[in-house]
């Protein structure tokens, strides 16, 4: 797990979580290690993924004082709609590895929290299934190489009526995950790539020392060269709310913005992708300036709590996604730990909004904020 630069205290065995850093060591006593190495890692010398963290440490929010809040509310309005909290569960492939009820537990307790659950191409459960446990189900398009599936897909999520496409554009090729290829990383046969013919299949299950199978999975079958041509063939066809994830460069926020999306997501993928990226909040504000009037900016990589959600708020994001830490919720406790994590950050939020002076997260994007504390 990447170091807090705060420091973050341990809790004693058996003590309820107090933190969304807490489930950490919960889910690492459950899982292999090259499970745990798989979902913990960044890529290369892990340089992105460090960086997240710190520079989220290093913004101050200024709290309004007298202000006469007595409850806050965390509703939020995200692309699509109205949800409990600003926040939505970001996509992450292969949910299967954590927990048998995968998916299907993680999106059950984002339906219970009330926030969108983003099911990945990569879901290790077929989109269909995921939608029906009900809730909000967001749709994440990898773009694989044979467009044909990339349209089959896309009607598959529409008809299973997913509320909103996420469309990810950082992984034209995987990150170089240093930890994946030392420990020859690769599927257990019962998790799978559920919504991909079954063809490839074997390529993500095939254990090689020094590589990683999920690496050599996803570069046979995602197209690498996907452009703004693409994009617009994609803003035609989805009739739901669009989201672009993964821009960094506000340039690309702006040609995503005239493209036509509704959202971008500004994100290095959680430190997984290029290593040299910088940390998705050093730039937020940037793509707030460049398009924050003509779409919803949202952000992810490296949220832990309540008071990380207040911070990209105030930077003028709509809201965040939120990865790792439902993923070590749910390999604790299945779908009432992954619950218990998103009630827990729900109370963190509605906390840190009153100790703000903010009645709700729309508040909070008025507040001010310092770099470097
Ligand atoms: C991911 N992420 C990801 N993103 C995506 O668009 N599709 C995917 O299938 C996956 N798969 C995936 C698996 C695992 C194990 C992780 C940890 C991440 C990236 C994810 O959506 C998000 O951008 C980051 O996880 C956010 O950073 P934090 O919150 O994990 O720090
Ligand atoms: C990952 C991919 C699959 O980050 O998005 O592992």
């Amino acid at each position: 797990m990447a170091e807090r630069t705060g420091g973050t205290p341990t809790p004693t065995a058996g003590a309820a979580p107090a933190c969304l850093d807490d489930f950490a060591a919960l889910a690492r006593a459950v899982l292999p290690a090259d499970v745990w190495d798989y979902v913990d890692g960044g890529s290369g010398a892990e340089t992105a993924l460090a960086a997240n963290r710190a520079a989220l440490d290093r913004v101050a929010v200024l709290p309004r004082m007298l202000a006469g809040v007595e409850e806050a509310s965390t509703e939020a309005v995200l692309p699509g709609g109205r949800a409990a909290l600003p926040v939505a569960v970001a996509p992450m492939a292969y949910q299967r590895l954590l927990h048998p009820d995968g998916e299907l537990a993680l999106a059950a307790a984002a339906a219970a929290a009330g926030v969108p659950y983003a099911v990945s191409t990569l879901s290790s459960t077929p989109v269909e299934e995921v939608a029906a446990a009900g809730g909000t189900v967001w749709f994440q398009l990898y773009w694989l190489r044979d467009r044909a599936l990339v349209a089959d897909l896309l009607d598959r999520a529409l008809g299973a009526g997913c509320a909103a496409v996420v469309v990810t554009v950082d992984v034209p090729v995987l990150g170089r995950r240093l930890r994946d290829a030392r420990n020859g990383f690769a599927l257990p046969p019962h998790v799978t790539a559920a919504n991909l013919p079954g063809g490839r299949d074997d390529l993500a299950h095939r254990g090689t020392p020094g590589v990683s199978a999920v690496a050599v999975h996803t570069g046979a079958v995602f197209a690498p060269a996907v452009s703004w041509a693409d994009l617009a063939w994609l803003r035609e066809r989805t009739p739901v709310p669009l989201l672009v994830k993964g821009i960094l460069d506000a340039r690309d926020a702006v040609r995503a913005a005239d493209a036509g999306v509704d959202a971008v997501v500004v994100s290095n993928h959680g430190g997984r992708q290029l290593d040299a990226a910088p940390a998705s909040v050093s730039v937020l504000p940037e793509v707030v300036d460049a398009v924050g009037e003509r779409c919803a900016v949202l952000l992810d990589s490296g949220v832990r709590g309540g008071v990380d959600v207040l911070r990209a708020l105030a930077l003028g994001a709509s809201g965040v996604l939120l990865g790792r830490p439902l993923l070590w919720a749910l390999a604790a406790g299945g779908r009432a730990g992954a619950q218990a994590a998103l009630a827990l950050l729900a109370a963190e939020l509605r906390d840190a909004l009153i100790l703000s002076g903010c009645p709700d997260p729309a508040a909070a994007r008025g507040l001010r904020t310092r770099i470097g504390g």
